[in-house]
């Protein structure tokens, strides 16, 4: 699928379907009011698109659409009517919907090419350039297929769309190409993040991911890479991320990225990468281990997050840290009552064996403390299903012990069209971590509050002085049903927001 802006008229266009859009007629999102270019493609048509909405008593909700033939009235062969609700409250997200939505009905009918006339309310009501970049993840990720071990032909259908033109004023079209190039550059990277938290756990060992990272390094003079094996580990004193892996029969990696942009800071980005998670011997149900291979989508978003920075080159420096290992039962196995030493040197006792994640990132944090010295630092974790209890499959939690960094998170989702919601770093639940023979235990004994508990364990690995946020992406990394952005299945969550805020450094 490649993107166009082009200066053609709406009634001149040879596509094989032309988008327009319409606002909510009334408050309750009834009823349509068509834009400036669907009035115009109507007037070509003789009032065909108005008169078949009426009769059709087309209602211009979010995400309706109405599909005419346009018998040659005008050059494109078909008009797509697309509703988009109330346009005053229209967010990224909702917009980024939207185009998916187009994609999917133009996809569905093996439509080639696709023009979009985009309206000036749109325009005015989120900024151009967003809108462009929008329009090319909207489209990019709402056609996604991991169709790579489908053996049958008939499923292994890719999208059939090869051009898509966004019809825009002359004057306008720097503006809207700027737009298009970062939105397909964003929108690989999330696809690429995608693909590796689907493919097998076999496959996508924390070896595999390493070699990812040599491949996005070696590509680019900007980015490097370097890969920690056990023995480096063990002379770091790694205690945490090594304990994790003594259940395992894959050899833990710990992946540092550092992607050189120039400017004043340093950002380093730390990933949770459990390439699987059985919850080694505190192992989970069947049912819960279904879904275990997405537990490295933390890193998964990361490696998304460094190819992009390749292209999009913001000036900024950015540290990738990822903790990659398996969480196995095993003869070898990290048991409960056993104390690990984490490299900060704080003693960690292991009470469950699937409260892995915190253990593993106590290392991550603590060597980006000791070795990267960040001017700021966020890390990405598929941490707590209690995560998912507070907060539903589409929302990330968010904790900080910084509110202007938490504000600026804030706004990049929404932006980028992904959703977090902050929860509180509750002091008053420290003392449910205190251990009675080691330094801190890794979980509380508490049935309550659990995504708080995990991200106070990981603030015990971060000073003060260091503008520190949690992303928790337990929930929305995975996609149980299918929504138009996202077909069921890994979602590649964090890429955008993360770039978008990086950009914003
Ligand atoms: N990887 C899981 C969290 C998870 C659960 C991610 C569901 C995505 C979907 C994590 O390692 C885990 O097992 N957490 C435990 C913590 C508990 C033992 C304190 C959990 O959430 O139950
Ligand atoms: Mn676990
Ligand atoms: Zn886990």
């Amino acid at each position: 699928m490649k993107f166009f802006a082009k200066p053609t008229d709406i009634v001149k266009v040879e596509a094989d379907m032309v988008v327009v859009f319409a606002k909510a007629g009334r408050i309750d999102g009834g009823g349509f009011v068509l834009s400036d270019e669907a009035k115009k493609a109507d007037g070509a048509l003789a009032g065909m698109l108005a008169e078949v909405a009426t009769a059709e008593g087309f209602e211009a909700k979010q995400g309706n659409s109405m599909l005419i033939h346009t018998q040659d009235r005008i050059a494109a062969k078909r008009v797509l009517l697309l509703g988009l609700g109330n346009l005053k409250d229209l967010t990224m997200h909702d917009w980024q919907m939207i185009t998916a939505t187009v994609a999917r009905k133009a996809k569905a009918a093996s439509l080639k090419r696709v023009a979009v006339a985009l309206s000036q309310e749109i325009l005015d009501t989120l900024n151009i350039q967003s809108v462009a970049q929008g329009l090319v993840e909207g489209m990019t990720l709402g056609t996604y297929v991991f169709n790579r071990h489908k053996s049958k032909a008939r499923e292994k259908k890719d999208n059939t769309i090869e051009e898509v033109y966004v019809l825009i004023a002359a004057g306008k079209l720097d503006a809207v190409a700027q737009g298009l190039t970062t939105g397909e550059t964003v929108a690989q990277a999330v696809c690429f993040a995608r693909d590796l938290v689907n493919e097998p756990p076999s496959l996508t060992t924390p070896t595999y991911l390493s070699r990812q990272a040599l491949g996005i390094a070696k590509a680019s003079a900007l980015v490097s890479c370097e890969v920690l094996d056990k023995s480096d580990m063990e002379k770091l004193g790694m205690g945490g991320i090594l304990g994790i892996a003594r259940g395992s029969d894959e050899e833990p990696k710990f992946i540092k990225l550092s992607y050189a942009g120039g400017g004043r800071k340093t950002v380093a980005l730390v990933g949770k990468g459990i390439t699987f998670d059985s919850g080694g011997l505190s192992l989970k149900s069947s049912e819960g281990m279904e879904t275990m291979k997405i537990d490295m989508a933390g890193a998964a978003a990361i490696l998304g997050i460094f190819q992009a920075l390749t292209v999009l080159k913001p000036k900024v420096n950015v540290v990738g840290l990822i903790c990659a290992t398996e969480n196995m039962p095993s003869g070898g196995a990290i048991k409960p009552g056993d104390v690990v030493t984490a490299m900060n040197g704080k003693t960690i006792e292991i009470l469950n064996t699937d409260a892995e994640g915190r253990v593993v990132l106590a290392d991550g944090l603590s060597y980006a403390v000791e070795k990267v010295k960040p001017d700021v630092m966020v890390d990405l974790a598929t941490l707590t299903g209690a995560c998912m209890v507070a907060l539903g499959e589409e929302i990330s939690g968010l904790f900080a012990n910084d509110a202007k960094l938490a504000q600026s998170l804030k706004e990049a989702a929404e932006q980028s069209g992904e959703k977090i919601w902050e929860l509180p770093l509750a002091k008053e639940y420290k003392e449910l971590l205190k251990s009675s023979v080691a330094d801190i235990k890794n979980i509380s004994g508490k049935r309550y509050g659990g995504a708080i508990n995990g991200a106070l364990f990981l603030q015990e690995f971060v000073p003060d002085n260091i503008p520190w946020a949690h992303l928790d992406i337990a929930g929305p990394a995975w996609a149980e049903k299918d929504t138009p952005l996202e077909p069921r299945g890994a979602t590649g969550v964090g890429v955008r927001m993360m770039l978008c805020w990086l950009n914003a450094q």
